[in-house]
């Protein structure tokens, strides 16, 4: 712990307990117009130096005479941050990290080295244990045989190749074909192939009149979370699942394979955790609560975030004998859709539902214990605000080497330590806090940032202005993004700063270019004045995006996770190796350097900007969009299932939505009003001569940054999402888990919920209360 602090930085509790200074921005509306135009002429001589980031003005830098300073005297701090960075730390932390196993809660001299890095560079670090219930595999079987004779026709070897030249493949700890807390079990019955086994997968099994019941069914990865696919496999009567990797998804249809390229080799097997995180994330025996020492615990058995049948992964050599146990059995897929039939045509596999005659025994022993897990804290105090921190958080626990997922991350936040240590040294301090985190077994469930939300909840409430994640910071060069609407702007603007590594683009460019773009989504929604109108790489929404699920959707912060995705051919196998990075996906770490750019450029700006960068107007048009699309599902629902619920009238009703949604919007405008006000008149850092007016400018400050930084808060409803009360966020959350894989994230979970229950008087009640919500939130945008 913290020397003095029980808590992670409890001792700013005490801080955001005085009151907030009171803003008097009706005595300024009358005073200011007079004094404003002498001000504006006088001002820009009275600011001190000012970075190109528009922050770290006045003392932020102590020994300013130690730092570079552009042709004009300013200090620019973006550069001085850029010329730290170094793509040979980079690749040395990289190779630290790949050079042995780190499953969760099982390598500890890595937690002890990440701990004495962040020392060692001036950060107040510390080791902070829970002790979730983890499992690990004991054994595992998976064989074809003749229910009349009881011959064994085959048995899948189960294990990755070695490849010649690559120490990760052949690390005598690397772990087993394994499914993090899967049920163990030793289950018997036909093989029916479910295609990527999503709810409405199994849904057109039954159309087709194939039953899944008492079967093995196997299905490919993709498209939807495991768990997902698993739980709806036993919805449907499966007693064990099968997943494998299909080569039409990452394998040799997308091209060559490991060591010839980076696509999966036939012996790949993809671990995976099979939590259902839709429920709840984190350690399944302490819902809701840090899973510390002496926490409560209940029995497995009523843990509603465990399946209870059993699962494991294959590779695709495994499963071509067992595709073709299926052959001529049940339908063809491709009679289904033609989406159903996967890459492995040109071995021979037709891609028939089954169930087949041939046996196939499902074998799973594994062991669960309380297992101490390692996550480390660090942090650099804030000098004009150390209440307000930034959180930026990466997973340190992998499947194997895991050079990607998660280690090129994990790279990239001990060089961020590193380079803050410098920046600090050269006298830098950011105005507010910065905790980084470096999260043991996510891999398992995101348990290490789930375990220390629930302990922190209350500090993170008050305090955290945003969380950043990054996953995997390198799985290709395609940048993607998902973030809450009030960072939008700010990762545009960083993007625009950071150079793209494979053309001369910026990072922005490169991701306008290689994404859909977000004017589709905006169509027909009107322009707002306080709102670029360029067009824009598209953020996804918020839903299960790795360890901001906790921070978001539980604590309502204020998160983004962000990335370089692509060649996803190395995905939790033993072939997610230092050579395959180095070799096919970021030779010169040139990529691992942008996020580094990225990621601590947000951090930085987040941090130290005297103005929040976060856009309150962006919630206003985000959630126009939301209501859209929620439309739009009620729709397909109503299509696809003939459900009650008549989509016209639940449409009129959402007009409860659209009226919130409009204060929100004329609300946020109020914020950008006094934004601006404060600039024009006052100047962003306050640094005027005057005590009256400085006092005045603080206060203003003060105020809009409060109304920034927790806008967030009140999407927050204590009582959650029905039938899974744990997700608080009345806006965005996971999809109800028997629609999955129809969207990629869920506008007004609660209020799917209503739909899912066909209802219509819970529908009007769920949407009278995400109105209401909304409404508050409003409210509070102009509170003065
Ligand atoms: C833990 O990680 C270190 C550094 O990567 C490695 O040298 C060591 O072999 C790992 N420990 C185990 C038990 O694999
Ligand atoms: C698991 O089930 C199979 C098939 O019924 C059986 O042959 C095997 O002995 C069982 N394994 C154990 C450990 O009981
Ligand atoms: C099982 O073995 C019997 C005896 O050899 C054979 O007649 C039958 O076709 C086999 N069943 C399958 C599904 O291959
Ligand atoms: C980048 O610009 C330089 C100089 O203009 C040019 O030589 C080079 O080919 C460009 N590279 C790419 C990838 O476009």
């Amino acid at each position: 712990m913290f020397d003095d602090e029980k808590l992670p930085l409890r001792c700013d509790r005490a801080a955001r307990q005085q009151p907030r200074p009171k803003s008097r921005r009706r005595l300024i509306a009358v005073l200011l117009p007079i004094a404003a135009l002498a001000f504006i002429v006088v001002v820009p001589w009275l600011l001190p130096a000012a970075s190109s980031t528009g922050s770290s003005g006045g003392n932020a830098f102590d020994n300013a005479d130690q730092v570079s300073s552009g042709p004009d005297g300013r200090i620019d701090l973006t550069r001085l941050f850029f010329d730290v960075l170094s793509t040979d730390r980079l690749r040395s932390n990289l190779e630290y990290y790949t050079s042995g196993v780190h499953p969760a809660g099982a390598n500890q001299t890595q937690a002890t080295h990440t701990l004495e890095h962040f020392k060692q560079h001036g950060l107040d670090a510390e080791i902070v244990e829970y002790y979730p219930w983890l499992g690990r595999p004991v054994s595992q079987r998976v064989a074809v045989f003749n229910a009349t004779t009881h011959v064994v026709e085959f048995e899948a070897g189960l294990q990755e190749d070695v490849v010649p030249g690559d120490p990760a493949s052949e690390n005598p700890n690397n772990l087993a074909a394994f499914h993090a807390y899967s049920a163990g079990g030793n289950v018997t019955g036909r093989l029916v192939y479910a295609n990527y086994g999503r709810p409405s997968d199994f849904g057109a099994l039954k159309r087709a009149g194939v039953s899944v019941k008492d079967s093995i069914a196997i299905v490919r990865y993709g498209k939807v979370l495991s768990n997902v696919k698993v739980h709806a496999a036993e919805l449907a009567g499966a007693r064990g699942v099968l997943i494998y990797s299909d080569p039409a998804d990452d394998g040799y249809v997308r091209g060559n394979v490991y060591p010839a390229g980076p696509w999966r080799p036939e012996s790949s097997i993809q671990r995976d955790s099979v939590l259902r995180q839709g429920v709840y994330p984190g350690d399944p025996l302490t819902p809701g609560y840090p899973s510390t020492k002496g926490a409560q615990r209940i029995e497995p058995s009523e843990a509603a975030s465990l399946s209870s049948i059993p699962s494991l992964p294959l590779s695709y050599r495994d499963a071509l004998p067992l595709l073709s146990a299926t052959q001529g059995h049940g339908v063809a897929a491709g009679s289904i859709d033609d989406a159903w039939v996967g890459g492995l045509t040109s071995k021979g596999i037709e891609y028939w539902t089954g169930p087949s005659k041939l046996m196939v025994n499902l074998e799973n022993r594994v062991t669960y214990e309380t297992t101490p897990i390692q996550n480390v804290v660090g942090r650099i105090k804030g000098w004009e605000d150390p209440g307000q921190a930034v959180v930026i958080g990466n997973h340190r626990d992998a499947w194997s080497a895991g050079a990607s997922d998660p280690s090129s991350g994990a790279a990239v936040l001990l060089e961020l330590a590193r380079a803050f240590g410098e920046l600090s040294r050269l006298g830098w301090r950011p105005r507010r806090t910065i905790v980084l985190a470096s999260w043991d077994a996510t891999e398992h469930g995101l348990v290490g940032s789930t375990e220390w939300v629930e302990e922190n909840v209350d500090w993170l409430r008050a305090s955290a202005v945003a969380y950043i994640n990054v996953g995997a910071a390198v799985e290709g060069d395609i940048f993607t993004a998902a973030a809450s609407p009030l960072l939008q702007n700010l990762l545009y603007a960083v993007a625009k700063q950071v150079p793209y590594p494979h053309s001369n683009e910026t990072v922005f460019d490169a991701w306008l270019r290689q994404s859909p773009a977000m004017q589709e989504a905006d169509a027909d929604i009107e322009s707002d004045a306080d709102i670029d109108t360029e067009p824009r790489p598209l953020i996804d929404t918020l839903g299960l995006h790795g360890d901001s699920v906790a921070f978001a959707l539980h604590a309502g912060i204020s998160s983004a996770d962000l990335g370089f995705s692509g060649s996803s051919g190395a995905r939790h196998s033993n072939f997610d190796s230092f050579k395959r990075m180095i070799t096919f996906v970021d030779s010169d770490m040139r990529l691992h350097l942008a996020v580094a750019q990225l990621w601590g450029l947000l951090a930085i700006r987040l941090a130290d900007d005297p103005v929040l960068p976060l856009c309150a107007g962006c919630y206003a048009k985000d959630l126009k969009r939301f209501i859209r699309q929620f439309e739009r599902q009620m729709r397909q629902r109503k299509r696809h299932t003939g459900d009650n619920a008549d989509g016209a009238t639940v449409s009129k009703k959402l007009r409860r939505l659209r009226s919130a949604q409009h204060q929100l919007k004329l609300n946020a405008r109020v914020v950008e009003h006094d934004k601006r006000h404060l600039r024009s008149v006052y100047g962003e850092d306050c640094s005027m001569t005057g005590r009256r007016r400085h006092t005045s400018c603080l206060a203003l400050r003060a105020s809009i940054n409060d109304r920034l930084a927790n806008l967030e808060r009140h999407f927050i409803d204590p009582d959650g999402v029905p039938g899974r009360e744990w997700y608080k966020h009345a806006l965005f959350g996971p999809e109800p888990e028997r629609w999955i894989g129809e969207t990629a994230h869920q506008p007004f979970p609660a209020l799917a919920a209503a739909l899912e229950s066909q209802d219509s008087r819970r529908l009007r009640l769920s949407e009278k209360g995400i109105a209401d919500i909304i409404h508050e939130a409003a409210w509070f945008l102009r509170e003065d």
